[in-house]
This record gives C-alpha cells, sequence and structure tokens, in this order.
C-alpha cells in the first residue's frame, strides 16, 4: 500500500529505543529508492521490493548521508540490483567507496536536479555527514514530497503514520540535536523555506501533510 502519490514505505522498528526506521520507493516508470536502511532490513524488503517493481530495477537509489540506516543495505541491494546507481553527497561517495561499495555513483550538489521518467528531484544541503559536512536532502517537484532524512524527526512506532503541520513551523522546530552548529542550521533552514512540500516522507517518526 501507498503512503502518498506512487510511494511506498517501509519500516524497521527498533522497540528498545522507540525508533522507526522508514526506507521508500518512489513507484516512478522510472522507479527510484530513498535510503536502504540497515543491512538487516534491506534483506527483509528485497523480496518486496522485487514483487512491487516486477520486471522494472531501481534505477537510482537516492542516500542523503552516510549511515547505518541511510545506507546500511547498500551492498546487498546492489548484489540483487546491480545496475542501480548512488545517488549522494561527495563526501558519502567517498565514504562508500572507502568502505568497499563499487557500485555506480552519481555525485550531486545543493541546486543540482536529477530528472527521470516520472521525477524530478532538487537537492539542498544537509550538515549531516561526518564532521559536519554536507549531505543531501531530496526534493521531488513533481509531487512535492521532501524526503527529510533525520530532520522532522519524532519517536514510536509509525509504519504508515500520517500527521498533518505547516511547513514553517516544521522547519522552525529544527533545533541544534539535528544540526549542532548555529550557523549551519540556520543556512539550512533558509534554504528550506524556499521549497513548498505538501508531503514529508521522513526517516523517522509518522509522515507529514503540510500546508
Ligand atoms: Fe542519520
Ligand atoms: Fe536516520
Amino acid at each position: 500500500m501507498t503512503i502518498y502519490d506512487s510511494l511506498y514505505q517501509f519500516t524497521e522498528y527498533i522497540a528498545p529505543i522507540k525508533l522507526s526506521i522508514h526506507q521508500y520507493l518512489l513507484a516512478a516508470p522510472e522507479p527510484v529508492l530513498i535510503h536502504t536502511g540497515t543491512a538487516d532490513q534491506t534483506e527483509r524488503i528485497i523480496p518486496q521490493l522485487k514483487e512491487i517493481l516486477g520486471s522494472v530495477p531501481p534505477k537510482y537509489i537516492l542516500v542523503s548521508h552516510f549511515e547505518s540506516d541511510e545506507c546500511g543495505g547498500i551492498s546487498i541491494l546492489k548484489n540483487n540490483f546491480p545496475d542501480v546507481t548512488v545517488v549522494c553527497s561527495e563526501i558519502c561517495a567517498r565514504q562508500l567507496a572507502g568502505f568497499g561499495y563499487d557500485g555506480n555513483i552519481l555525485v550531486k550538489r545543493a541546486g543540482e536536479t536529477l530528472e527521470g521518467d516520472g521525477f524530478l528531484f532538487s537537492f539542498v544541503n544537509y550538515p549531516s555527514e561526518v564532521h559536519l559536512q554536507n549531505g543531501l536532502l531530496f526534493f521531488e517537484e513533481v509531487r512535492k514530497i521532501l524526503f527529510s532524512s533525520d530532520l522532522m524527526f519524532r519517536l514510536g512506532d509509525s509504519h504508515g503514520k500520517l500527521i498533518e503541520s505547516v511547513w514553517r513551523d516544521e522547519v522552525y522546530s529544527i533545533d541544534m540535536s539535528r544540526v549542532p552548529n548555529e550557523e549551519k542550521l540556520k543556512s539550512m533552514k533558509n534554504e528550506l523555506l524556499k521549497i513548498d512540500p505538501e508531503f514529508i516522507a521522513v526517516g523517522h517518526g509518522p509522515c507529514v501533510r503540510v500546508d
């Protein structure tokens, strides 16, 4: 079942820490995955992905930053879909290569776009890589979905759950527990206020419908 327009959500719930970890499949004519989850989670979702995708493999996997819940299963994913291309920041690309990932990688920067059959992504800087270097947030402009990674973070078992909010409030409420540098946090918030999402597909917690 989709959680939004052509968007499937997959979830691993870690009960002791009340953390839901979501991954997404944008089932466009050229399908796009967003995050792999941990290696265990990737193993679990591969059969579901194959069932939904049929004979059309994912074209891209978008990785906001290098961390186990965002890309821990990347090699497992590549073994199942060898032609998939990872889309990520330059820093993340270096980390992946340094940890032995040898699949396709496409480096993107803030302000650039990625267009394919049924989608158009733009990118926003997200200081989430090691030492507060820039990772990426993904905004799908056709459906107005922001993939917010570890921002708009809420705890709880939240598979398939939605809340409603106001975009400005969601941006203003990002605090230094998410980006622990005042200047970088402010600059990211300013960039986020320039986009107008209608749906926030979060990495953790309930997704958010926004005005
Ligand atoms: Fe993360
Ligand atoms: Fe995360």
